[in-house]
């Protein structure tokens, strides 16, 4: 396992997992990577963030290709989430667990909660943090994505090491934004900010504002996430992308998204997606028998409207449908239309559960719900039509 160089004293040195696909609920199909950086200066050695657990030895393969990981001074853990800190303990463990864990306030609590038995020799970062005659100087990115998440940056070398952020699930042996082209890495960037940043996006952008206005957007030449690639080319355009999705300005597109016991809600999917794309809607049909739930939520992302359908089944939303919409809820979509629909036998509370979900998530609900009792026949197609034209005229007013 070899490190790869990002300048003459940092050195990419994490863990790729082609293998995994379930990422804590989350699809990701191309894998991905666990970030970690070594700062190797003459007189200190300085190894940024960690890798998920199981990934140790390969963290230590690579470091040991530079210096031997014993000589590593200190550890910075820009972010306690399991995936980047997860073989945190083991490491220690191997390069002396006497050796100081730097992380924010909320990393040094979220991390002593984590692993409460490791005796880690955890301390709170000030602003900034010798690594070897120059200061690597801190950023507390509170709630992106989580309480404890902090940057670090090192001004000499304009380089941002940004945990998370500007990240993606994606596991190849290319380690640059240069060697991957955008219409590869666009979609992946796309669905890991819908899928794991969009509940922040107000944090974000808040965070994008500050960084322009202290100047430290001009400074940043490379960008270090913790998934992902380097971004050394061109980091700006990934900045450029996030101002733009913080946003959630939705475009014309309806996501028809449902599930299905007998086809009949299946039925109504399809005519009403057939309808919307009559109006000039980009219409966008997900069943979630073979749609996973986190390829539906980055469909919904730009999406003007989620119209969601579901059989009844014991008085109840069908399973799969109320695990999408738990899941979409915790996204906290904004400026969303929705619309519910489906078909029951001999009750209906099924589309009437999903039209209250969804005013709870703050949507627009132009229209009531359409329930069919059994099979559509051609007399129930004119209340779906007419749900489809309330959506489809709010979508175009927007
Ligand atoms: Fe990649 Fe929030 O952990």
């Amino acid at each position: 396992m070899e490190p790869i160089k990002i300048s003459d004293n940092i050195f990419w040195v994490g863990a790729v997992d082609y293998d995994i696909r379930d990422f804590h609920g989350y699809l990701t199909p191309r894998g991905s990577t666990y970030n970690a950086y070594l700062i190797v200066k003459d007189n200190k050695i300085t190894l940024i963030d960690t890798v998920k657990h199981g990934f140790e030895d390969e963290l230590l393969s690579r470091v040991s290709k530079i210096v031997d990981p014993k000589r590593i001074d200190q550890v910075v853990s820009n972010h306690a989430e399991m995936d980047h800190s997860g073989g945190l303990p083991g490491i220690l463990r191997h390069i002396g667990i006497e050796k100081p864990v730097l992380a924010s306030t909320m990393g040094v609590k979220n991390l002593a909660g984590q692993f409460p038995s490791a005796g880690l020799n955890l301390q709170a970062v000030g602003p900034k943090l010798d690594v070897g005659g120059e200061d690597l100087v801190f950023m507390e990115t509170r709630m992106i994505h989580w309480p404890d998440s902090m940057f670090s940056f090192l001004p000499s070398q304009g380089l941002l090491f940004s945990q998370d952020g500007f990240g993606m699930h994606l596991a190849c042996p290319e380690r640059f934004d240069d060697e991957i082209p955008e219409d590869v890495w666009g979609p992946l960037a796309l669905n890991y900010f819908a899928n794991i940043l969009t509940p922040y996006t107000v944090q974000i952008g808040k965070l994008l504002e500050k960084v322009a206005a202290d100047g430290l957007a001009a400074q940043i030449r490379t960008i270090c996430p913790d998934h992902g690639f380097v971004w050394r080319r061109n980091p700006g355009r990934i900045i450029e992308i996030y101002a733009k999705w913080v946003q959630q300005k939705p475009r014309r597109k309806a996501v028809v998204v449902f599930d299905t016991m007998w086809h009949s809600t299946e039925y109504m999917a399809r005519e009403l997606t057939d309808f919307l794309a009559g109006q000039d809607i980009e219409a966008s049909y997900h069943c979630l028998k073979n749609r996973h739930r986190s390829e539906v939520a980055t469909e919904c992302f730009e999406a003007a409207a989620i119209i969601i359908g579901t059989p009844t089944i014991n008085n109840q939303l069908f399973p799969s449908v109320a695990d999408f919409i738990a899941y979409v809820k915790s996204l906290k979509f904004k400026n969303k239309i929705g619309g519910a629909f489906g078909s029951h036998g001999w009750s209906g509370e099924g589309a009437k559960l999903v039209q209250a979900e969804l005013r709870n998530m703050g949507y627009s609900v132009p229209a009531d719900e359409v329930r069919v009792q059994w099979v559509p026949q051609e007399k129930d197609l004119g209340p779906l039509k007419a749900l489809g034209q309330s959506i489809a005229d709010e979508i175009k007013r927007l």
